[in-house]
């Protein structure tokens, strides 16, 4: 069924409530009925603001289905036996996956020169021989992959430099493409050219704008299905670094503090958390301080 429109779309606009036929809509009872579940089992806030973006999102999932409108998509959502499946891309639909290599590129540049020499140092990791990292809420994966070619360019000069970085998200889809480590021409151009060369391949004849990680790069990077809230994260091991980066602005601020102090418990003393730029943790009731933008450092003794 090809869905029709009241209007043409603004050009960079989606379409919005307004342009929708009445008859695809989302009525106000099911969007709340939707936006309670998406709050309840993934944290994010789901202001009446949200709706058309939601609408926009759910279109072509409802069109896979071959369904009529979104209210019918809500009643096939929220009933057995396919509510359990369905939520899978329900959850892939309602979260926002914005991510880039080097994003906020401060982080990388304060890692290399100020956390990975000083961590390099301490007996902990002199005992245990690896940096380890998580990336939390890593997406399609170039933010674990861009910490990969950091950490082993560091490692070029320093053969006893070791680390190992696990990522997670609670998107099925991301985590998929971010396994894969295949990116098209245009996303990786702000890797350096030099780091280009070294850690991604080229595509050949019908693949040639496409890149992939080069293996040795992927074997640093593990991938896990987590959602933030849930109360036991069930990650056995203990991070000299973690980034959790933009991803708190979808939650209000009580959730923010749960979720960084589950995090917390995953950081070694003296460990560093990055957070985003836009994001702040001020007012927050959490073992950290501040040691750089947006940085972080578990206090000792706790
Ligand atoms: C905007 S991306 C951030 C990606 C990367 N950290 C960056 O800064 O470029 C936010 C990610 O958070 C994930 N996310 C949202 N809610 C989550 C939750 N409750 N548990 C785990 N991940 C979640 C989304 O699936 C999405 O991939």
């Amino acid at each position: 069924m090809a869905f029709r429109l009241w209007a043409h779309r603004m050009p960079g606009n989606s379409p919005s409530a307004d342009i929708l036929e009445p008859a695809i809509r989302l009525s106000q009872q099911n969007y709340e009925k939707m936006a309670e579940f998406v709050t309840r089992e993934l944290g994010i806030k789901m202001p009446a603001s949200k709706k058309s973006m939601v609408q926009s999102r759910l279109l072509r999932r409802v069109r896979e289905l071959g369904m009529q409108s979104l209210d019918e998509y809500c009643e096939y959502l929220f009933s057995p036996p396919h509510s359990a499946d369905e939520r899978v891309h329900f959850i892939d639909a309602m979260t926002t996956n914005k991510t880039d290599f080097f994003r906020e590129p401060k982080h990388f540049d304060y890692l290399t020169q100020k956390v990975l020499p000083e961590l390099e140092g301490t007996a902990v990791h002199k005992l245990k021989k690896k940096i380890t990292v998580w990336s939390a809420a890593c997406s399609t994966g170039e933010e674990p992959y861009t910490l990969a070619m950091i950490m082993s360019e560091y490692a070029l000069t320093r053969p006893q430099f070791d680390f190992q970085i696990l990522s997670t998200d609670i998107s099925t889809r991301v985590l998929l493409t971010a396994k894969d480590g295949i990116y098209s021409r245009h996303q990786i151009e702000p890797v350096p050219r030099e780091l280009r060369r070294r850690y991604l391949l080229n595509g050949k004849g019908e693949y040639r704008s496409l890149v992939r990680v080069r293996p040795e790069l992927r074997r640093r990077v593990s991938f896990h299905q987590l959602n933030f809230m849930d109360e036991d994260y069930r990650v056995k091991q203990i991070f000299d670094i973690v980034f959790c980066r933009n991803v708190l602005i979808y939650f209000d601020r009580a959730t923010q503090e749960s979720v960084i102090g589950k995090i917390c418990r995953n950081l070694v003393q003296g460990g560093y958390l990055f957070i985003s730029h836009s994001e702040s943790l001020s007012g927050l009731n959490l073992p950290l301080t501040s040691v750089g933008a947006s940085c972080f450092q578990k206090q000792e003794g706790l």
